[in-house]
């Protein structure tokens, strides 16, 4: 049994602590937020996240994971130490490192006997060494620690499945003994360990995040060419995807990539190399497709529905991705405030996310399911592919909508179904509209 205390208890470090208690480790899991804190200890989670909730109660009650908002606390007797606090989008693109800053400070100031110091948030290159600086300056007395990069990879909503069978455990440091230590914590995971240097490490975090939103982009920029010469986007991605050099995940087309990693990530790359005097003009490319979505969706609505003044226009689902609560970044954001701009009434319904929703998007009237949300609407918008939404009942759609319309941004519906129940409906690249 090791010891880790956890910083940062969001989405990646809650996962983190509660899986890492789950494999037999004590872990104290720490976080400023002192209402997270206290709601925890009370058995209240934060987040949404497929089994997280009994994760947790199972391994606090055989007492492996606590909680707290103690700095000292978290570091007596602890041997490695995983940041996993917040990166998010600077005012230029570049990555926030604010949070980072402030909790290797906090382990300088309180640290009482040698550490590993574990970065699991998504940092620029050159983050690592920086921490160290940190780290050094602020020791009261010089203690021996060592900094390790362990990108993370979870998505959420799989986010468990995804931390206990990753894909790989990537490992960045200069002390490769610290780095073995790491590793032996990760073996239990049985998944391909690589242990690299520190820079290399944050880039392949970066590098793959970028990989994966281009595979997007691309998928949507052919959808749109579908669009235009009568092809099935979705056809033509099952086709692809037999190719096992392209693979077949990634190639949904539908409102761009949103969520709280791609926008950032992509941003913040594409920040660094612009800093050094390089031209990614690819993910230059990549932003540029993923902005135009949102837009393109509410433009399509309004070919269908005509002016929007007035009209009314409900929308299923709100979190960006299936699964999740989160909103950050989420494509519902943007469509509702365009729609709510150009003087629709927008009505939504989402299982998780109504919420946190409601907070960022006042103007729209939150439904308590899809059928009251539908009731007396023009177009309904299906936003994000949540199970429920893959049965809709049609005739009952179509009875209560004031007109029969769907717009599909996920293709998840089957046109020709849509046409029979007397619906027009657009999904993306499609090929064929009945509309
Ligand atoms: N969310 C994902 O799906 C995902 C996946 C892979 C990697 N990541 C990366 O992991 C990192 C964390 O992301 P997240 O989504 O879990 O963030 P989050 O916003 O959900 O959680 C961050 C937590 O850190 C806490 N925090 C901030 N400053 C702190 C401090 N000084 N001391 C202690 N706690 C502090 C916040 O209160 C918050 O609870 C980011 O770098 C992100 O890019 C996220």
């Amino acid at each position: 049994m090791k010891q880790i205390c956890v910083i940062g208890v969001g989405y990646v470090g809650l996962v983190t602590a509660a899986c890492f208690a789950d494999l037999g480790n004590r872990v104290v899991a720490l976080d400023i937020n002192e209402a997270k804190i206290e709601g925890l200890k009370n058995g209240l989670m934060p987040i949404y996240e497929p089994g997280l909730e009994e994760l947790v109660s199972r391994n606090v009650k055989a007492g492996r994971l606590s909680f707290t908002t103690s700095y000292a606390d978290g570091l007596s007797g602890t041997e490695f130490v995983f940041i996993a606090v917040g990166t998010p989008m600077g005012v230029d693109g570049e990555a926030d490192l604010r949070y980072v800053a402030e909790s290797a400070r906090m382990v300088a100031v309180n640290m009482t006997n040698p550490l590993i110091i574990v970065n699991k948030s998504t940092v620029p290159v050159g983050t690592g060494d920086w921490t160290a600086d940190i780290i050094r300056k602020n020791q009261k007395t010089p203690i021996q620690f060592a900094v390790v990069s362990c990108p993370e990879f979870l998505r959420e909503g799989s986010a468990i499945s995804d931390f206990m069978q990753p894909y790989r455990t990537i490992l960045g440091s200069l002390d490769l003994d610290a780095a073995e230590k790491v590793a032996q914590l990760h073996l239990p995971l049985r998944a391909p360990i690589m242990i690299t240097d520190l820079r290399t490490a944050e880039m392949i975090k970066y590098a793959s995040n970028a990989f994966l939103a281009t595979k997007i982009s691309f998928i949507n920029e052919i959808a749109n060419i579908c669009e235009a010469l009568g092809a099935d986007v979705k056809e033509v991605a099952v086709g692809m995807g037999y190719d096992k050099r392209i693979g077949s995940s990634f190639l949904d087309a539908g409102l761009g990539y949103g969520g709280s990693c791609f926008p950032k990530d992509v941003k913040a790359l594409e920040y660094m190399a612009a800093e050094k005097g390089r031209h990614p003009q690819l993910l230059n490319a990549v932003m540029e497709i993923n902005d135009d979505r949102r837009p393109m969706a509410v433009e399509r609505v309004r070919e269908m529905v005509g002016d929007l003044n007035g009209k009314s226009i409900g929308l299923l689902g709100l979190s960006f991705k299936p699964n999740t609560d989160d909103m950050r970044d989420a494509p519902s954001l943007l469509i509702a405030d365009l729609l709510h701009k150009a003087g629709a009434k927008v009505k939504a319904y989402d299982p998780v996310a109504m919420e946190i929703a409601h907070r960022l998007m006042p103007e729209v009237e939150m439904g308590e399911g899809i059928y009251e949300v539908a009731e007396g609407c023009d177009a309904l918008m299906l936003i994000t592919e949540w199970n429920e939404f893959k049965q809709l009942d049609l005739a009952r759609l179509k009875s209560i909508m004031k007109q029969a319309i769907i717009f599909d941004g996920r293709n998840i519906y089957d046109p020709a179904e849509m046409k029979q129940a007397g619906f027009r409906y657009r999904g993306l690249g499609r090929g064929y509209n009945n509309d």
